[in-house]
């Protein structure tokens, strides 16, 4: 687990443990100093990388340095082997300079503290203005405070890059999430029942309509590694990918992205995707299962035995757009601020859509209770569908 945190004057450390000693530092049994640093936008982020940690369990910890101490956390670390889990995906919200679009993406903040995920994937696009450093200073301050329970329990977020990540050298989410530089990688859970494939849309320069030397490098080399790492994970039960901008939008007016097709979409078909999580578009879909096919509708065609399920659009908070883009493969889409909550059995996943408006109707759930919903709690409801998406899906 990395634990990151910008650290104002002197040096802190992490105290943790498997007991919660509450605020009484002396008494947890580890501690771990700044593994790594940096003045990216002169924030002064540390980061503490803690190892050798055991798998399903809760770690209380807490940051001190000289002048003080934080208030007491908890995380709880990923199983080893298959255990039904639930996880969030979802992402584009916007900085306090878009008053509605932030309050919304608020709510939704909230609303992740009170259905206890796992851990949250967010397919970028985090401020509205990221070469700011004050608007990195408010997304971070927001989600501490708001996706953090009642109880202190946090929720480990796995990061994309959006093209809102693209001023500042594409150096934002190395610097202040600690993740490769190019920002792709993956990250396995509960052994080998599920790997995810985060990867970096905003690489392709033809993607970001510029001339910046050595993109086109670093997009080759990505769909080079993206291919080699997907033919040696056909051990895992499922196989999931997140990425910023969508193959095909679900609104007119936004880019179709036709390299990223072109690169990408044989390589999850040929080595069998289950989920695609993307954002960008500011509204929600769910696919049919598709592998592409030049003669299907827009370059792909169902195939409910073989195809990746495509689900999106990223209205964390971003003001929700119409979906007017819809294809016979499309299966689910609505204009609203949402995100999508999985529940992962051993054998199938369900995906429900989370409408977040009315967060502050929502009760909370209590630990061990990750597979219930909260009262108030609004699910899409899809025609035909009903409120829970299958995959595998059959009809
Ligand atoms: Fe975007």
């Amino acid at each position: 687990m990395t634990v990151a945190w910008r650290q104002l004057s002197g040096d802190a450390k992490v105290y943790y443990d498997v007991v919660d000693h509450g605020v009484d530092l002396s008494a947890y049994g580890h501690q771990k100093r700044v593994t790594k640093r940096n003045r990216h936008l002169k924030l002064n982020t540390c980061f503490s990388h803690l190892d050798r940690l055991q798998p399903d369990t809760k770690y209380f910890f807490l940051i001190a340095d000289g002048d003080s101490v934080s208030r007491r956390y908890y995380f709880k670390t990923a199983p080893a082997k298959p255990k039904d889990f639930t996880f969030i995906a979802g992402g584009d919200t916007k900085s306090s300079n878009q008053p509605s679009a932030y309050a919304h993406g608020r709510r939704s903040n909230r609303m992740v503290a009170k259905l206890r995920p796992l851990f949250v994937l967010f397919v970028g696009d985090f401020t509205s203005n990221s070469e700011k450093a004050e608007r990195w200073v408010e997304w971070f301050n927001d989600w501490n405070e708001d996706t953090c329970s009642v109880d202190g329990r946090m929720y480990p977020i796995i990061p994309v890059h959006g093209n809102h990540e693209n001023p500042n050298g594409l150096m934002d989410l190395k610097n202040l999430f600690d993740t490769p530089e190019s920002v792709y990688y993956t990250i396995d859970f509960c052994g080998d029942f599920l790997r995810v494939f985060v990867l970096n849309t905003e690489l392709s320069a033809k993607m970001m309509n510029v001339k910046i030397s050595g993109m086109d490098q670093k997009w080759k080399a990505q769909t080079k590694w993206l291919k080699k790492t997907l033919k040696k994970s056909g051990h895992f039960q499922f196989r999931a990918a997140m990425y910023h901008k969508p193959l095909r939008p679900h609104t007119k007016g936004k880019h179709t992205p036709e390299q990223v097709y072109r690169d990408w979409a044989p390589l999850f078909a040929k080595y069998k995707l289950s989920l695609s999580f993307d954002g960008d578009s500011h509204m929600h879909k769910i696919t049919y299962p598709l592998v592409p096919d030049p003669q299907g509708e827009d370059g792909f065609r169902r195939d409910d035995k073989c195809g990746t399920m495509y689900i999106g659009e990223g209205s964390w908070g971003a003001s929700p757009r119409r979906a007017d883009a819809l294809r016979g493969w499309t299966m689910a889409h609505g204009s609203f601020n949402q995100f999508k909550l999985i529940h992962a059995k051993q054998d199938r996943f369900l995906i429900y859509t989370v409408m977040t408006d009315n967060e502050a109707e929502v009760g909370s759930l209590q630990e061990g209770q990750e597979f219930e919903f909260p009262q108030g709690i609004k699910l899409f409801d899809t025609p035909g569908k009903g409120i829970a998406i299958p995959y595998p899906f059959s009809e």
